[in-house]
Formats: structure tokens, C-alpha cells, sequence
């Protein structure tokens, strides 16, 4: 089974090629380190090119469309419709030739999240869902994981930067969290990628603060066609407007926000 309405087959598509253009710059990368400039440049370039590639795709198939992106910010249209770009989510893995990081977009409609691509195109694993039609790797459907006791759970999470405001407030969530788990917390690096492992049952629960919309918009509908629960810390559904964002398979959702009170 896959999914091919119209609108996915658009944001496959986009994503191929512009994968196309990440991949050949990802080989650069190494060559990079070792020089006196390092490949920050050369990334900032990368990431506009990839959304260039990825903006002139969707608007040529979908031209009212409106649009969000991480560089450029947003298009206007008077489309009820509108694309949620990252051009490269994992900007950092990115740069260090760290071979985790995705193209994420998320296709809004009305304000709510229909359908999502979350594309790794170093590992060809393509992560897609549709309202109401589920979720798939490459083409298989996927489901979150069952585990329910959050001892024996796989946990993601990511941040805080240094200049982040609640740094101590991330630290001691970091600290109350690795008291709980027999198997140490990881940080992939990659928000997008941490929302569709857990939506293909590779990781059991995600918790950030501090994300963007682009940053989850694809994840949003990827998760919750997998079977997974995405609340605030709180518990609650104002995960965009409060910044915090607790993502995990239907089974320790209480269980994480009872640790993060
Ligand atoms: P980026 O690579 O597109 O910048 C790293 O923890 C993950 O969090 C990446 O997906 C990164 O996206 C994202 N991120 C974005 N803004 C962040 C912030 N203010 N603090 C921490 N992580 C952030
Ligand atoms: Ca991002």
C-alpha cells in the first residue's frame, strides 16, 4: 500500500529533487572541515538553494498556495492552503557531516495539518501521512510503539541552546527525565526526524522546548496517523503557542507530563 493523492504526490516529488541538489552538498561538507573558513558559508548556501528548489516545485503545482518557510518567512496567497517549509532540519548534524538531518514540510489547511513529508535523504527514508489515511516509511504503514512503562522507553529530546532563556528550566527536565529511563536519553539533533521515529515506533517519546512551526508542522500529522499523542507539556493541545511539545506513543503520554510538572 502507499499513499498518492495529488498533494502528496506534489511534496514527493519537490523533496526528490531537491534531495538531489542536499545530497551533492552533503559530499562537500567533509572537504569543508578541514579548510581555514570551515563550511558555514557553504551550509547557509546549501539551505537557501534547497528551499529555492523546494518553493519553485510547489508554487509551479500549486501556484495559490500560500507559504511558510524557515529562510524567506512567509508568502501571502488567499488560499485556504499553505506549505510549512525546513529546508534542512538538523542544520547542525548538516554542517558537521553528521549524515542525520531532513527536508520537513507540512501542508496546512484552514490551520490544521493535513498531510506532512519528513524526507532523510541520506538514509532514502521518506516518512508521509494524510488525514485520515495513516502513516508510512517508504511506502509501509507505520505505528507507534506499545511499550507502556517508561523505564524500559527510548527517549528523544533536543536543546537547550546556550543562549536559551530557560537553560536551567531544559537541564533539570534532562535531569528528572534520565532519573526515570533504564536506557540514557539521546539528542538525534533533527526535531523532524525525532517526530517520525516515534511515529514508526523506533523511539517511544520526544519532549523540546522551544521549537518553530516548521520545525514539527510535518511531524504534527505524521504522529498522530501513526497512532501517537502530541500535547504541550500541560497535557493540553497548545503545543505551538506554548512552545512546548511532548510527542509519544498512546501509552506513557500521562506518564511524561506526571515529569514534567
Ligand atoms: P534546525 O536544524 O532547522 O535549526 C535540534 O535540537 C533541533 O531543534 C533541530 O531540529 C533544530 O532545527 C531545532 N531547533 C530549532 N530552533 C531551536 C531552538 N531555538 N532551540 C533548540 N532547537 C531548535
Ligand atoms: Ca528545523
Amino acid at each position: 500500500m502507499k499513499l498518492s493523492s495529488a498533494n502528496i504526490n506534489v511534496l514527493v516529488k519537490a523533496c526528490r529533487k531537491a534531495a538531489k541538489t542536499l545530497i551533492r552538498d552533503f559530499g562537500e561538507i567533509e572537504n569543508l572541515q578541514v579548510s581555514l573558513k570551515g563550511p558555514g558559508d557553504f551550509v547557509t548556501a546549501s539551505d537557501k538553494k534547497v528551499e529555492k528548489i523546494l518553493i519553485d516545485e510547489l508554487q509551479k503545482a500549486r501556484p495559490n498556495y500560500s507559504i511558510l518557510s524557515e529562510e524567506i518567512g512567509e508568502i501571502k496567497n488567499d488560499s485556504e492552503y499553505k506549505w510549512i517549509i525546513d529546508p534542512i532540519d538538523g542544520t547542525s548534524n548538516f554542517l558537521h557531516g553528521i549524515p542525520h538531518f531532513a527536508i520537513s514540510i507540512g501542508l496546512e489547511h484552514n490551520g490544521e495539518i493535513v498531510c506532512g513529508i519528513i524526507y532523510d535523504p541520506i538514509k532514502d527514508e521518506m516518512f508521509i501521512a494524510e488525514k485520515g489515511n495513516g502513516s508510512y516509511l517508504n511506502n509501509q504503514r507505520i505505528r507507534v510503539s506499545s511499550r507502556s512503562k517508561l523505564k524500559d522507553c527510548i527517549i528523544f529530546t533536543g536543546g537547550p541552546r546556550i543562549d536559551s532563556e530557560n537553560r536551567d528550566l531544559v537541564l533539570k527536565e534532562y535531569k528528572n527525565f534520565s532519573s526515570k529511563v533504564l536506557i540514557p536519553i539521546r539528542k538525534m539533533g533533527s526535531a523532524s526526524l525525532d517526530m517520525a521515529y516515534v511515529a514508526a515506533g523506533r523511539c517511544d517519546g520526544f519532549w523540546q522546548r522551544n521549537l518553530r512551526y516548521w520545525d514539527v508542522a510535518a511531524g504534527i500529522i505524521i504522529v498522530k496517523e501513526s497512532g501517537g499523542f502530541i500535547t504541550d507539556f500541560n497535557g493540553e493541545n497548545e503545543y505551538i503557542r506554548n512552545k512546548t511539545i511532548l510527542v509519544s506513543n498512546a501509552k506513557i503520554n500521562s506518564e511524561m507530563i506526571e515529569v514534567l510538572k
